[in-house]
C-alpha cells in the first residue's frame, strides 16, 4: 500500500507506514484539491461522508449549516463523476434523515444533488442496523402535541454513470449464490461498528462494502473511497481483491488506516475457501487473484 500527502510525487511523511501492495493507496489530503486521481479511472466509489451531525472528527467540522453542506455534497459528487470511468458506478451511505439541529431528509436530498451532479439513479438498499442511540429525544411524550419519529436505519444510495449494465466478458464476479439472493433483497440487517473499538468517531463495519463490492464491482476492479477515516474501504478492497484508493484529511486517521490495511487478511484465491465462487458460474481471467485481464491498469 502506498500513502501519499497531497498531490502526486509527494513523498510520504517520515514515520509514515512503510508501503505494502501496489493495489491499495492512502492519499492524505482534501478529496476536493486532490488531483492524485486520473480522471475517468474508478469502477466504483464506497464512501461514508460526514454526515453533518457534529461528529467530533480531527480534521474537519462536522456541523456546516445544511445548505453549505449540500453545496458541499454537490461539489464531491460531481468531482467523484468526473474521476468514475463510464458505467463506473456510486455507493453513498448516508443516514435516512436526521432531527439533530433540525429535521431535514438527508438521503432524499443527497439523492437529488447526486442526480443534479450528473450520476443516474438505480436503487437504495436499507441497512437495518437498529442503532436506537439514533434516538435522542421523544419530542413530545406519549402526546400527540408533538412525537418524533425516527427510524433506526441507514441506506445506502446506488447509482451510476451514463448507464447500469457492465457487460465484460472474462471478468471475474466472486459473489456466492447465497450471497446474490440474499443481498439483492434490499433490506440489509446487521451491527453497526464500535467507534472504541476502532478509534474513529464514526467508522462503519467491514460487512457494509464487503457486500457493495461484491455485489457492485468485479474482482480487480478499481474502487474510491473520497471519505477512508479508519479505512474501512480498503480493508474490504483487500479483503476481495480490488484495488483500491482511499482519501482521507485527518492524518492520524491515515495512519490507523494504514494500520488497519496491513493488519487485514489478504485475499481468497478464486476456487479457494468458503465464500469462493462456484465452479461454473463465476469467470477467472487470466491474472489469477485479481482477475485483471493482463496490461489493464487503473
Ligand atoms: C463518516 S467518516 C468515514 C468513516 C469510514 N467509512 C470508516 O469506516 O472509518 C468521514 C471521514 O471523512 C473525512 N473528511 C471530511 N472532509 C474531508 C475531505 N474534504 N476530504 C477527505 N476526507 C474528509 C473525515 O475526517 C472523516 O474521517
Amino acid at each position: 500500500m502506498r500513502t501519499a500527502r497531497g498531490g502526486p510525487g509527494r513523498l510520504p511523511s517520515p514515520g509514515a507506514p512503510a508501503p505494502l501492495d501496489d493495489g491499495l493507496r492512502i492519499v492524505e489530503g482534501d478529496f476536493l484539491s486532490t488531483d492524485s486521481i486520473p480522471v475517468g479511472s474508478v469502477d466504483l466509489v464506497v464512501t461514508s461522508p460526514p454526515y453533518n451531525v457534529d461528529v467530533r472528527y480531527g480534521g474537519y467540522h462536522d456541523d456546516l449549516p445544511y445548505e453549505e453542506y449540500l453545496r458541499f455534497s454537490g461539489a464531491w459528487l460531481a468531482k467523484a463523476l468526473a474521476l468514475a470511468r463510464p458505467k463506473g458506478r456510486l455507493c453513498l451511505n448516508v443516514p435516512l434523515d436526521k432531527n439533530k439541529g433540525g429535521q431535514q431528509a438527508v438521503a432524499a436530498d443527497l439523492t437529488t444533488i447526486a442526480k443534479n451532479a450528473g450520476w443516474r439513479y438505480q436503487s437504495t438498499i436499507i441497512w437495518n442496523e437498529q442503532n436506537i442511540s439514533r434516538r435522542t429525544a421523544w419530542g413530545s411524550w406519549m402526546s400527540a402535541s408533538a412525537p418524533f419519529v425516527i427510524a433506526p436505519v441507514e441506506v445506502v444510495l446506488v447509482l451510476c454513470k451514463d448507464g447500469w449494465a457492465r457487460r465484460e466478458p472474462g471478468r471475474l464476479s466472486d459473489i456466492t449464490r447465497e450471497e446474490f439472493l440474499a443481498w439483492t433483497n434490499a433490506v440489509w440487517t446487521f451491527g453497526g461498528e464500535r467507534a472504541t473499538r476502532i478509534g474513529h468517531p464514526a467508522p462503519y463495519p467491514v460487512e457494509l462494502p464487503r457486500r457493495l463490492l461484491k455485489l457492485f464491482s468485479y474482482v480487480g476492479d478499481t474502487v474510491l473511497d473520497p471519505f477512508l477515516g479508519s479505512g474501512t474501504t480498503l480493508v474490504a478492497c483487500r479483503e476481495t481483491g480490488r484495488r483500491g484508493i482511499g482519501v482521507e484529511i485527518d492524518p492520524a486517521y491515515c495512519e490507523l488506516a494504514a494500520r488497519r490495511v496491513r493488519e487485514a487478511p489478504a485475499p481468497t484465491p478464486p476456487g479457494a475457501g468458503a465464500g469462493a465462487p462456484r465452479p461454473g458460474r463465476a469467470r477467472p481471467t487470466s491474472d489469477g487473484l485479481t482477475g485483471r485481464p493482463p496490461g489493464r491498469s487503473p
